[in-house]
């Protein structure tokens, strides 16, 4: 099969090779994967950032594709899927459901498994989730980590009409936690660099849009937005440049969803409007298999449609992390196709 190989640390280290095409084990499924999307997280693992990749491997969490094989002991009736189907991969496919562990988020695809860009795969079945028919292969690939936390962010702070949440930016996290909100009746106060993004979030849905660079102190202008009261859930996708405005930004009872390190991990902060605003300090870490189903079920629901800012070609994987790399040029996600 054609699969792409990353060799080392670094964000230009790929090469397009061929290799033995995978046969799917015990409990496994052979998928045609067509699509990868692209997280931060995988520019964290070329880098360096994010330990645990060893070389070479098949780089990218995320995916879709359509069933081609069942290994022994699958029971495909059972599992409602014929060869044919569309899916999705959860990319922590031993995180099925609840709480995290040492042990359920340890194999993780496009770190320690292999990943999204090559031909095929094998992966456990219980790790699948069947995309929405209004779906395409690209669009479908983009649920499985970015979905999955805006679904969390959003649960995490119980939202209902009339709830006020703040989004960082206009990254894949960010916008389907846009899409998510407004499916839920929030208020949703959405900070950009740039006023073009600014725009189509506002077509996206989004009540209330902030230029961070015009208006740096964005925390004080959603105080003033909302009356003094301040937000119910801030998804914190920034760290270290936004973590004390996020704080201030945050109602009484107030949630900050706290994922994302894209200015750094190092925030210093004053404890005492914690305390004194009762705040919640929510740390994720994407979620389960159960969690991107039910985020699957509330795209299906409301027939969202994920944005992908561009599709590369498998060839042109270099050009694809270094657009995400660049930080600031998408709206929602990156995409590759193959
Ligand atoms: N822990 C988890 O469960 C989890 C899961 C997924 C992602 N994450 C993390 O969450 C973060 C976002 O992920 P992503 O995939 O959505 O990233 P992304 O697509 O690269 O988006 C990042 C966006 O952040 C915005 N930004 C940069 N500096 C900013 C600042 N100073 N203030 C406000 N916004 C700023 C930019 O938006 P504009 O161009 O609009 O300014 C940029 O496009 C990453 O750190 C990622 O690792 C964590």
């Amino acid at each position: 099969m054609k699969a792409v190989q990353f060799t080392s640390n670094s964000l230009t280290a790929f090469r397009l090779t061929e290799l033995p095409d995978p046969k799917p084990g015990h409990g496994e499924v052979l998928l045609r994967l067509h699509a990868a999307t692209l997280n931060y997280a995988d520019v964290a693992v070329a880098t360096g950032a994010f330990p645990g990749a060893t070389f070479p491997m098949i780089p990218v969490a995320d995916g879709a594709g359509e069933v081609v094989a069942f290994g022994e002991g699958v029971d495909a009736t059972a599992l409602g899927l014929a060869a044919g189907d569309r899916v999705v991969p959860h990319f922590m496919p031993g995180w099925q459901d609840g709480a995290m562990t040492p042990r359920n988020v340890a194999a993780m695809r496009g770190i320690t498994l292999p990943g999204s860009l090559a031909d095929y795969v094998a992966v456990p079945a219980s790790s699948l989730v069947a995309l929405p028919p209004h779906l395409d292969f690209v669009q479908g690939a983009a649920l499985p980590i970015a979905a999955t936390t805006a679904w969390n962010a959003v649960r995490s702070a119980s939202l209902r009409p009339g709830s006020v949440v703040v989004l960082l930016g206009t990254g894949g996290v960010s916008i389907f936690a846009l899409q998510f909100a407004k499916a839920s009746g929030a208020t949703v106060i959405i900070a950009s660099s740039s006023d073009e993004k600014l725009e189509r979030a506002r077509q996206l849905g989004a009540d209330h849009l902030i230029n961070y660079r015009a208006t740096p102190a964005w925390d004080e202008q959603v105080l003033k937005l909302t009356g003094g009261r301040g937000a119910d859930l801030v998804v914190e996708t920034v760290g270290e440049a936004s973590f004390t405005r996020s704080i201030n930004a945050a109602a009484m009872g107030g949630t900050i969803f706290t994922i994302g390190f894209v200015t750094g991990t190092a925030a210093s902060i004053n404890l005492l409007p914690i305390i004194v605003k009762a705040l919640r300090i929510v740390g994720n870490s994407t979620g389960s298999v159960a969690d991107l189903a039910a985020a699957t079920r509330a795209i299906a629901a409301h027939r969202i449609v994920p944005v992908i800012d561009r599709v590369f070609g498998i060839a042109d994987t270099a050009a694809a992390y270094a657009e995400l790399s660049a930080g600031g040029r998408h709206f929602g996600k990156i995409a590759i196709a193959h």
